[in-house]
């Protein structure tokens, strides 16, 4: 149970083991897909653009057994060489996300299948079955054999398992699997029964044989068992997680392991995993033309750091143009650079790309690589290597600080899960997209947000901010009314609480003691708004949803709809410390809303008076100050610093140029 409980610390090895006062910098390099006199000219160019850090294998399964139980160990052995001959640490992977063609053949089960039982082939990539106990073995044996010839080379600094765990799988040994997880969770089928509301559409189970997952069917599905079998999922991914984890680390116990996530996956319960972790790390790959790119990348920095607890790992982030996109576009000059400083900023140790150098063949041939087709000579090689030089200049200074945010914002996958079903009253409603609407709020606001999970020990935050939990356990609504009764502020957004653990509603339709808590009376209705529909108030503009509440004697009302069917009645209730926001305001008046209750709550901008396109943050003592702007500007920074990045003092007053960086040391 989490109830106020603040992440374990992380024991063991670390990040801090292996950057050792140096911000990592690289990337995954795949250096079987050259000759191997390329990898001497690769050497050379790291050398000569700082990198210290290569991840090794991530694909490379076919490669060191091509066939089944052999083992081809000789490329990488003088690789592993190479690297250590050159002083570049070696991030080594386990190569199980990608099996070879043989084992799909051999044993067409270790092969996941969809809802409607079509096959997943190779071919591509990640094409495994979570469940399949021959896959396992088979992930095993190669992850056993690379840990025990490599696990104490000198060159190894830590090791990163498969790579963005992210599959699914409803075939035969899933639904036996699937059985196996319920019983441990449910013991009995009545307790089953009553989780998923079986007495509903006649769905009641007598034998666990003939539970399924969710597959293909009809029409509306179970959302127990939808929720479930997302749990599972989850659940599954990370069982083949530590069961390599565990080999790696019984060869080097002296390394940290880690995988990398996705931002905001919703196929991983990423709290639950970061506890399984020694290093957290992430793929980020912002769109350069996105204008909210910059929140984007604050947003997934704020979420791993959280998880982390401490510096973290940008494990991939893109160079120049992914190739996976409708259309997909370079970074103008400048912004790669920006944008790994954002996450220097926000705690990231390590700045890294996928991948060293851009393929010429092969799904990903036009996705930017550190040198890319244009070589040594073109802008991104030239970029790159200058902002090794930075970091390195920088890291010392930097790395193992903490970066902490003044307000909580909460975010659990479960809720997420459950609020997702293809039943519910709007399918506008997108979690992902209205946790993203208020960290931006919060964002553009020059506050500094951390994410916690909603059993986590909220005491560290004045102000904790709850954009959406449809669904909430007792303990996690207990920790809820804790934070108030301590005296924080809490502001919750529109359909929280509405559900609890098993997606079961609540009385009344939102938890009881969270309705006395927002001072709501009855909730009569709610009004989902269509596409273009928005819901006036006497104060703002609100969208996609809306509530026809009552309100509570005590309770005050902040903003009243206007016009329409709920002309007169609540939209923003105030009681107390304790905020109910039941629609999504508009930006601009979300950031109002959210400004005026921080300020309430004692919370302040991380610097007075920004400019809307810059952004500060602050990293231990050291204060961030990033032009997200094409247009110089100058910020008021009051006091005298130095700028690590130019030497220069600063004093009360800094001009960024476009997409301007200042790391100021006081
Ligand atoms: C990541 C993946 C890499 C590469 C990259 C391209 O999802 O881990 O292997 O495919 O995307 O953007």
């Amino acid at each position: 149970m989490r109830t106020g409980a603040t992440p374990a610390p992380r024991t063991g090895p670390g990040l801090g083991d292996v950057t050792r006062g140096r911000i990592l910098f690289g990337g995954d390099y795949n250096p079987e897909q050259w000759p191997e006199e390329t990898w001497t000219e690769d050497v050379r160019l790291m050398r000569e653009a700082g990198v210290n850090s290569v991840t090794l294998g991530v694909f490379s399964w076919s490669r060191l057994e091509p066939r089944p139980g052999a083992r081809e160990f000789g490329w990488l052995d003088r690789l592993m060489e190479l690297m250590h001959g050159s002083g570049i640490g070696v991030v080594l992977a386990t190569p199980t996300s990608s099996p070879p063609p043989w084992l799909g053949r051999l044993h067409p089960e270790t092969l996941p299948r969809d809802e409607d039982g079509r096959t997943e082939w190779w071919g591509g990539r990640q094409h495994f079955s979570h469940s399949s106990a021959v896959y396992r073995r088979h992930a095993a044996a190669i992850t056993e054999d690379l840990a025990a010839r490599y696990g104490g080379h000198p060159a190894l600094t830590m090791w990163h398992v498969n790579n963005e765990y992210c599959t699914y799988d409803w075939g035969d040994e899933a639904a036996a699997r699937f059985r196996h997880w319920l019983r441990r969770r449910y013991t009995t089928l009545d307790a089953l029964n009553s989780a998923w509301g079986t007495a509903f559409w006649s769905q009641g189970y007598g034998e666990w044989a003939e539970i399924l997952p969710p597959r293909h069917a009809h029409y509306l599905k179970n959302p127990g068992q939808v929720l479930d079998f997302k749990r599972f999922t989850s659940d599954m991914l990370l069982e083949c997680y530590t069961a390599e984890r565990d080999i790696v680390r019984r060869h080097s116990p002296h390394l940290p392991v880690t995988t990398n996530f996705m931002p905001l996956w919703s196929g991983q319960d990423a709290w639950r995993w970061a506890e399984q972790e020694d290093v957290v790390s992430v793929d980020l790959y912002p769109d350069p033309r996105d204008p909210f790119g910059a929140q984007h990348g604050a947003l997934v920095q704020d979420m791993t750091r959280s998880q982390a607890g401490g510096p973290w790992m940008l494990m991939e982030q893109a160079a120049g143009p992914v190739n996976w996109r409708g259309v997909n576009h370079p970074k103008p000059r400048g912004l790669g650079r920006l944008w790994s400083l954002q996450a220097v900023a926000r705690g990231a140790d390590a700045v890294c790309y996928f991948q060293w150098r851009q393929s010429r063949q092969g799904a990903e041939k036009f996705h930017s690589g550190m040198v890319g087709h244009a070589g040594p000579r073109g802008r991104t090689f030239q970029e790159v290597a200058r902002l090794g030089g930075e970091l390195a200049a920088i890291g010392r200074e930097v790395t193992g600080r903490h970066s902490r945010g003044d307000i909580a914002i909460l975010h659990d996958w479960h809720s997420w899960w459950a609020g997702a079903h293809e039943g519910r009253l709007s399918a506008r409603v997108d979690h992902a997209e209205v946790l993203t609407a208020w960290h931006r709020a919060l964002w553009q606001g020059h506050f500094a947000t951390d994410f916690a999970h909603p059993e986590h020990d909220l005491g560290p935050y004045a102000l904790v901010v709850v954009p959406q939990l449809y669904a909430l356990t007792d303990a996690a609504v207990d920790n809820l009314l804790a934070h108030v009764q301590d005296g924080g502020t809490l502001v919750c957004g529109f359909l929280t609480g509405v559900a609890d653990q098993d997606d079961r509603v609540r009385p009344g339709g939102m938890d009881p003691r969270l309705r006395e808590l927002f001072g709501i009376r009855t909730l009569h209705e709610w009004w989902p708004l269509d596409e273009g529909e928005s819901a006036d108030t006497d104060g703002l503009r609100g969208t996609l949803w809306s509530e026809e509440i009552e309100a509570a004697e005590d309770a005050s009302v902040e903003a009243r709809y206007k016009g329409g069917e709920l002309d007169g009645l609540p939209a923003v209730l105030r009681n107390g410390r304790v905020w109910y926001v039941s629609t999504l305001p508009e930006p601009h008046a979300l950031r109002a809303l959210l400004t005026r209750i921080a300020a309430g709550a004692g919370v302040r901008p991380v610097l007075d008076g920004l400019p809307d396109q810059v952004e500060a943050v602050r990293r231990g003592d050291l204060l961030f100050v990033l032009n997200h702007g094409r247009e110089s500007v100058t910020v008021k920074v009051p006091g005298t610093h130095r700028d690590l990045l130019t030497g220069t003092a600063v004093e009360d007053e800094l001009t960024l140029g476009r997409y301007g960086v200042a790391v100021l040391r006081p």
